[in-house]
């Protein structure tokens, strides 16, 4: 079946049953479309339809159990989010109790090679015996999770609690993207089990954490009250899963990946009968779980070590956070053989990594200079190991946190890296201060070009206000335009661009594309091959995307996805420059900070001259219709609001739907797409409910303007 198919209506004077039982099989249809696509999604991270596809058929499904009620069924994916808000979660027993793990505190080699020589120990293997083979597993840092599906339906999730009794959280559970409601048998030679009940992780990803922060705090600057920002992912997780409101879960974006079974159909009864953890895993991952993919299986102590090492290595690009790598004896014979001790299998060690804190002296405290003029006080530190890497510069953000931290040159400080942050001074061990140097001030001049710095009222930065005449803000400024996310500029690298600026070979952005190869040839590090690199990867870059170029531009507040919306609604960067404020304001999340900033931006001649000459370098992109507001998620869609919301005024939710591109109505029709109803709501509820309208509250509200509606690629 072709996506056409499933769009195809039932041909008219069809009699009703045959239009029912049409109606059921394109329902079915798509849900197998959307269901294979989820998981070629969450599961293989192999995206096969573009999401503005996925979104379409699901709309269409949406739209055919609206038309058909009775065909609804709690596994459809429409069916996510829902229920009531609840008093408190019921306990579950555990079928099987949900076991920890113990973990190896030595997080050298030394502590992989500590595990092995127990297994070996006991399981009595001489030292000629072959080596055990372990699966190696990361350390998710989340919540544990046991779902629980019968006959292929996700029945329940429940938290781990005490191990034997945890709490029902399904219904929040339910609304995680990457837990399948129903499990399939398509992609393995084995049938679902009757029982199967899977232990795993549910976690946030750091980028899911930073954009639930951010709407956090635009909440509690819009001064919703009861509002909170959240410490870290993990505490972000456990609160979403103990959500009350499943309305509210569903706006927290958590993940999920499988480790692990509990009760599942015996193999007498027809259960699966498995050999190894792996073969376990691999099963599980067919039936449609994420398993993570650096999961692997190893042999003996040297493959635990690489283990460890290759995951502490790249554990700081990982989407999410883990706080440690497991290694679990693969033959699941041998599990039994080793048995528990108490809580913990004897089977399974966490190994974890060094901690991410250590302390150091700070030698002396620089400024940097930023692509926007920003000055940045950095502690150039005594080299110290944290977290797997040497760090010896760590930033102090601005003049006001370097003196709330009180950081002074000389002083013992605590610094931490985290994720694949800046590394930055927690604080400041004042016991250990031996003398009181200076304060730190903040210099009044840039300290590469002398130009006066300022610090605008309201600001917590100081900016140089050289511009482009400070060659610090245009090497950053070059940097920023080669990035891969930019115009993608492979070989310009940042010893490169010092070089280049320093001698003066480039002043501007045009002149990279005027670079020849007698120019760079003869500078250090470079060779006529690795020139002819240079040359060519500018070449390349010519040909780019309107998106792409408008970001690495550098406009102030201009990021990446401003720059696709503004490319969308105005199609061409003639139109985009010669908008007005308020034709920049009917774009897509730009207020009047931005729409100010791209106006002061092409207003300057300067820097239309260099948009020109990068034209006329060369510099191309395929320009499209303007699509004004249709980037709007709810462009096109009216709604009604009725009734009291228990946060947010009339007023505000009115805003909010503006906002997302809705048109709110007054009163209810046909033509109406939904109808958001408060406490009290009265005629046009009951309008709404005659007419079939979905009718949403509050949460709902909140879920339908944060939908992010248009794709996510770079074109035009
Ligand atoms: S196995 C039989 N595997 O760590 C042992 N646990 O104390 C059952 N965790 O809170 C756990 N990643 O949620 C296992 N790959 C992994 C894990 C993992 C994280 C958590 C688990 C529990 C704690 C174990």
């Amino acid at each position: 079946m072709t996506t056409a198919d499933l769009f195809a209506e039932p041909s008219e004077g069809e009699p009703a049953r045959a239009a029912l039982a049409a109606a059921q099989a394109r329902i079915l249809a798509l849900r197998q479309t959307l269901q294979e696509h989820a998981y070629r999604y969450y599961v293989l991270d192999e995206p096969s339809l573009p999401d503005a596809e996925y979104d379409r058929l699901f709309q269409s499904l949406q739209a055919l159990e609206q038309e058909f009620p009775d065909l609804v069924t709690p596994d459809s994916p429409t069916q996510r989010v829902g229920g009531q808000v609840l008093e408190g979660f019921a306990t579950v027993r555990h079928a099987r109790p949900m076991l920890s793990i113990r973990t190896e505190t030595d997080t050298q080699a030394s502590g992989a090679e500590n595990f092995d020589a127990r297994i070996r120990r006991e399981l009595g293997l001489g030292t000629e015996a072959a080596e055990v083979e372990y699966v190696t597993e990361l350390k998710f840092d989340g919540l544990a999770m046991s779902l629980r599906y019968e006959n292929g339906f996700l029945v329940q999730a429940a938290t781990r609690g005490d191990g034997e009794t945890g709490e029902d959280v399904t219904q929040n559970i339910r609304t995680i993207p990457s837990i399948p409601l129903a499990l399939t048998s398509n992609r393995s030679a084995r049938a679902v089990p009757a029982v199967l009940e899977v232990r795993g992780e549910v976690y946030m990803r750091r980028d899911d954490f930073e954009s639930l922060n951010e709407r956090q705090r635009q909440r509690i600057a819009a001064g919703l009250k009861g509002e909170k920002t959240f410490v870290n992912p993990r505490n972000a997780a456990a609160g979403a899963v103990r959500q009350l409101d499943p309305g509210i879960a569903a706006q927290r974006p958590l993940s999920f990946f499988a480790y692990g079974l509990g009760d599942v159909t015996p193999p007498d009864a027809g259960g699966p009968v498995w050999q190894s953890h792996y073969e376990m895993l691999m099963a599980l991952r067919d039936w449609g779980f994420p398993v993570a993919e650096q999961t692997a299986c190893v042999q003996g102590a040297s493959g635990l070590i690489a283990y460890h090492q290759r995951i502490g290595a790249l554990r700081d690009t990982l989407p999410y956070d883990i706080d440690g790598v497991v290694y679990k004896v693969n033959s699941l014979a041998l599990q039994s053989q080793l048995g528990f001790v108490t809580r913990e299998p004897r089977w399974a060690v966490a190994h974890k990594y060094p901690a991410q804190e250590q302390m150091t002296v700070v030698q002396a405290i620089e400024v940097q200079v930023g692509r926007t003029g920003k000055l940045t006080p950095v502690a150039k530190l005594q080299p110290v190991f944290v977290g797997g890497v040497t760090v010896t510069n760590a930033t102090l953000h601005n003049e006001d946190e370097a003196r709330r931290k009180d950081v002074r040159v000389g002083d013992t400080v605590v610094v931490r890296r985290a994720g694949d942050v800046i590394p930055e001074v927690v604080s400041v061990v004042l016991e250990k201060r031996l003398h009181e140097a200076p304060w730190f001030t903040m210099p009044h001049q840039c300290p590469v070009c002398d130009s006066l710095a300022v610090r605008e009222e309201g600001e917590a930065d100081y900016r140089c206000t050289g511009g482009l005449f400070c060659s610090a803000q245009r090497k950053q400024a070059m940097l920023h335009f080669a990035q891969r996310r930019a115009m993608d500029i492979e070989d310009l690298g940042d010893k490169l661009v010092d070089q280049l600026v320093d001698a003066g070979l480039v002043q501007s952005l045009p002149d990279l594309y005027r670079l020849e190869l007698a120019t760079l040839a003869p500078l250090e590090r470079m060779a006529e091959k690795s020139a002819q690199n240079v040359l060519a990867s500018l070449a390349r870059s010519k040909s780019t995307t309107l998106p792409r170029f408008l970001f690495g531009l550098g406009i102030r507040h201009v990021g990446e996805a401003t720059a696709k919306d503004l490319a969308r609604h105005f199609g061409s960067l003639d139109a985009l420059m010669a908008a007005s404020v308020d034709q920049l304001l009917q774009v897509r999340d730009v207020g009047p900070v931005v729409a100010h900033s791209l106006r002061t931006f092409f207003d300057q001649p300067h820097n239309r001259e260099v948009v020109e000459q990068l034209r006329a370098c060369g510099v191309h992109w395929a320009e499209g219709p303007p699509t004004p507001g249709a980037n709007l998620p709810l462009a096109g869609k009216t709604y009604v609001l009725t009734g009291t919301l228990p946060t947010l005024s009339r007023e505000q939710a009115k805003e909010m739907l503006e906002a997302a591109g809705a048109k709110v109505a007054g009163s209810v029709s046909k033509k109406t797409h939904g109808v958001i109803a408060g406490a009290e709501a009265g005629s046009k509820l009951e309008k709404a409910l005659a007419l079939g309208i979905p009718v949403l509250d509050e949460a709902g509200l909140m879920a339908l303007v944060q939908s992010e509606g248009g794709d996510s690629d770079g074109s035009t």
